[in-house]
Order: C-alpha cells, then structure tokens, then sequence
C-alpha cells in the first residue's frame, strides 16, 4: 500500500492476481497502491459495518492444554474468547468463528509443517537472534499502529482490512506489531508469528499467513566499523545462479531520516540487504537460476524502505518488506543511540516456492497427504494428490455504496470455508438510467481432499445469496 502500507511486502503482490481478475477489478487491486486509494474510499465503511454476531455462544474444535491458544475461543453477543481471556464486543468487531479457530492452529509451532520447516531454516541464517514464537495474536491498536508511526488516518486501520475483537483490540496484522516490546529486550531479534488480514479469496491469498520478523540494533557512533567488518567477514553460501538485481535509489520519495548520520545508514542499509541476500541464497540454493530484485518501498516505521522480490513462474513475488528502522522507535524503546534496520518476510510466499506447494489453502489441510510429506530441516517437492473437479457459481446483485469486496469475501468463507478457491468479480456495469450498479461475481468451489457435489454446492450458494441480502442489503438480480 502507498504512504507505507504494509500488506503487500509479505502476503504478496496484487498482480499477482492479475491472470485471472477483470480489468477494472485488476486495476484497483494489481498494486499496493491500488489497495491503498480503495481502502480510504471504504473508510467511509466504518460506523456502519455492523458485525457478525452470534447470540449462542458458538463452539469450535478445541484441544486446550497447557497453551492458552489451543483454548476455545467463543463468541456471544457481548463479548469474545480467545487465547484464554475475554473481550467486550462493540460496533467494531468483524472477527469471525472461521477466523477465529484459526488462532489455535499455530502452524509455525508444528515441526513438520512447510510454514515451520521454512521458520527453522531462515532462523539458522541468524544465530545469535532471540526468536520470539507464541506471541498471542491478539493486540492492541496500539501496538500495531500507533507504535509503529502509523497515522491516524491510516488506510490500513480500516475494518474492512483489519479483523476487530473491538475498536481498540485486534488480531495482529503483521509481526512488526511487536516490535517496540523486543526491541527493549534484545538488539538481535526475530518473531515469527500466525498474522490475519481481511482479503480477496484466491491461491495465493488466504486471511490468515505466517510472517517472520527480523531486526537487527547497533550502536549509531560506531555503526560503519562494526557493519563493514561483519559484512567482510560473514562467508555467502552463495549458489553461483541466483542474480540479483538493486537499482533502489535513497531520494525524496524514499528518503534518509534527518536525524542519521548519512555514513551510518548506508552501512545499516548495506547490513540489511547483505543478510537478506545471504538469506536467500541459502534457502533457494538448489533453485536454478533464481531472479531477485530490490525495489523501493514506503512502510510508516522504516525510512528509507524496500522490498524483495522472486520471479517465479514468471511473475514477481513480493516476499519481504524491511528498512531502517525509525528513529522514534527506538527511542521509545529506550534506545536513542542506537541504529538498526528490520524486515518481515511471509513465510507462506516462500514455502510455495520453495515446496512447489500450488494452493495456499494447503497450509490449513488437516489431510494427512499433505502433512506427512514433510520433514523438518529438508525442503522437498510437494506431490500433489489429485485435483478434484471445480464447481462453478455465479451470484449477481445491484451493489451500493456501502459494498466492499472483502466484506462479500467474508461472507463467502465464513459459509463455505476452505472450499472456495476462488472469487472472482467477473462483470460490473452502471445502469444508464437508474445508475444502480451491478456486479456479478463467480466462486469457484472446489475441495482440496474429495469430490463436491453440485447439491451440495447449491445448499451453499442458497445461503449466501440469503446472507448477502441479509449483511449487505444488495438487491440480487
Ligand atoms: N510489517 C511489514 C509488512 O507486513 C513488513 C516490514 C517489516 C517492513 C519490518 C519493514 C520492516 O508488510
């Protein structure tokens, strides 16, 4: 997002999307940009978007133990439970039970898991990190936008981007969200965290994603020495057939904090990218003739910021945003005289690539064929089970001025759940004479473990046609 969001460093770039959205969607949602001028127009969503309550306490899977996360979260009419404690629901609260069972998977946490294998992996580049792993994905708005230099006014605050608990606690959108807390702590720290974003529904875009961050601290006097003899030092297991690609630029757009010293920022930049590069490397090593680009970026808690990018099968993966951390930051961390650069990475984005893994709904199977094919410390190959047959619906409405697509997205998976692949608007047009708009959107149904039938399939579109009319108020044609 422009002026510093943070979403697609990690989870990845809309155009990414771009194969399969119309062009008029495409345009809206084929940059970070683009995501960012739609979400300030849906501000204006906020005091009307009711949530979805439920008046019975609902239930999910539980397999509570000693940690708190595996507990039940349960939502009633007033308030929410989850990771062991209650919150009092108010006109915010948009979190769902779907989403909400989700918060006791912990994927990062099962060894054998892709998203931890990798977790591990990245982890063994940084020795000497603390790492931080069960953070409770519940925060507050504080710590996810307000230490963080977000402004007031920030796009990414929206609820139609952010799941609430209520107006002043949420799920975490991203893992910088525990920054200021580590970074009192330590000068070497990573946080690999489960983070949630409300989102548009196809196979690379799930609500729910892993992020590692990384943040590395130094003392600003003697920065260049330090970084210069840590850079000579430190040996690449470079493969000889990854390119890489810097044409990044420190101006205007994407400047120097006046309060650095020019000689000392170059050098926590060059720090910065150096780890990254080497980080890469040693993950993709056995990837033959892998493209990395750098490109410039804007997040409100580092300046200048960029990101990295992978060409894989022939797009530009986004797969980590990261930059010099800002100044205030550290000084309300207690560390003025420090200065130190950070980065978060999506976890999910690389274990596609690396594993081949061709959905990312896969992460959440509870199929064994997916899980057993996997061991910790290795990377190999994900075998795909069979693809099961599509089932294809449209459903068509007059819109209005309240309608956002993730709003109707969230509908969608909270009736279907993982069944849906797909969402796609694939018409939109003005009536000439009443100005009404109406859109037409297609959902690809499809199961990743088993055949679905078009009965049942049917009972599920029923009920979101019911449900759109019901949170929506849109008119189906
Ligand atoms: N939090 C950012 C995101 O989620 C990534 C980031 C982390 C960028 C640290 C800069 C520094 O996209």
């Amino acid at each position: 997002m422009s002026s510093g969001m943070f979403r697609a460093a990690t989870q990845g770039s809309r155009a990414l999307r771009s194969a399969t959205a119309t062009p008029t969607i495409r345009a809206m949602l084929s940059s970070t940009t683009g995501r960012s001028a739609r979400a300030v127009l849906q501000r204006t969503l906020r005091p009307t978007l009711t949530a979805a309550f439920h008046t019975t306490p609902l239930r999910l899977t539980s397999e509570a133990g000693s940690n708190p996360m595996k507990e039940t979260p349960v939502i009633t009419s007033e308030n929410i439970t989850v990771g062991g404690k209650t919150y009092p629901s108010d006109k915010y609260t948009n979190v769902t039970p779907t989403i909400l069972e989700k918060t006791t998977r912990q994927l990062h946490l099962n060894p054998k898991h892709p998203v931890a294998i990798i977790k591990e992996l990245i982890a063994s580049g940084f020795p000497g990190f603390k790492h931080y792993d069960t953070f409770s994905p519940v925060v507050t708005t504080k710590e996810n936008f307000d230490d963080l230099c977000f402004s007031d006014d920030h796009p990414g605050r929206a609820v139609t981007d952010t799941y609430y608990l209520n107006e002043k606690i949420m799920l975490r959108t991203h893992t910088s969200a525990h920054q200021l807390r580590v970074m009192t702590e330590s000068d070497k720290i990573l946080v690999t965290a489960d983070v949630y974003r409300r989102d548009e529904i196809d196979a690379s875009h799930y609500p729910v994603f892993h992020q590692m961050e990384g943040a590395q601290l130094f003392d600003a006097k003697t920065a260049v020495d330090v970084i210069r003899k840590d850079i000579a030092q430190s040996t690449s297991a470079a493969s000889g057939s990854i390119h890489t690609t810097d044409t990044t630029l420190i101006t205007p757009e994407n400047p120097k904090q006046d309060c650095h010293d020019e000689a000392a920022m170059l050098a926590t930049a060059d720090h910065l990218k150096h780890s990254l590069n080497m980080m890469v490397r040693k993950l993709f090593s056995h990837e033959k003739d892998l493209q990395v680009r750098w490109i410039d970026a804007q997040f409100p808690f580092t300046s200048p910021s960029w990101e990295m990018e992978i060409l894989y099968q022939g797009k530009w993966l986004e797969v980590l945003g990261c930059g010099v951390i800002r100044q205030d930051i550290l000084v309300n961390a207690g560390k003025p005289d420090k200065i130190g650069w950070a980065f978060g990475l999506g976890l999910e984005r690389l274990a596609l690539v690396l594993f081949g893994i061709p959905d990312i709904r896969l992460f959440w199977s509870k199929d064994d064929r997916f899980l057993k094919q996997f061991e910790p410390g290795t990377i190999q190959k994900f075998k795909p089970f069979s693809k099961y047959p599509a089932c294809i619906k449209d459903i068509s409405f007059w819109s209005n001025d309240q309608f956002h697509e993730n709003n109707f997205c969230e509908i969608v998976r909270d009736i279907a759940g993982d069944i849906v692949e797909d969402v796609q608007l694939i018409d939109e047009f003005t009536h000439p004479k009443t100005k009404k708009r109406s859109m037409c959107y297609r959902i690809n149904y499809r199961s990743m473990d088993r055949n679905v039938t078009n009965d049942e399939i049917n009972v599920l579109q029923e009920k979101l046609r019911d449900e759109v009319v019901n949170r929506m108020k849109v008119e189906l044609r």
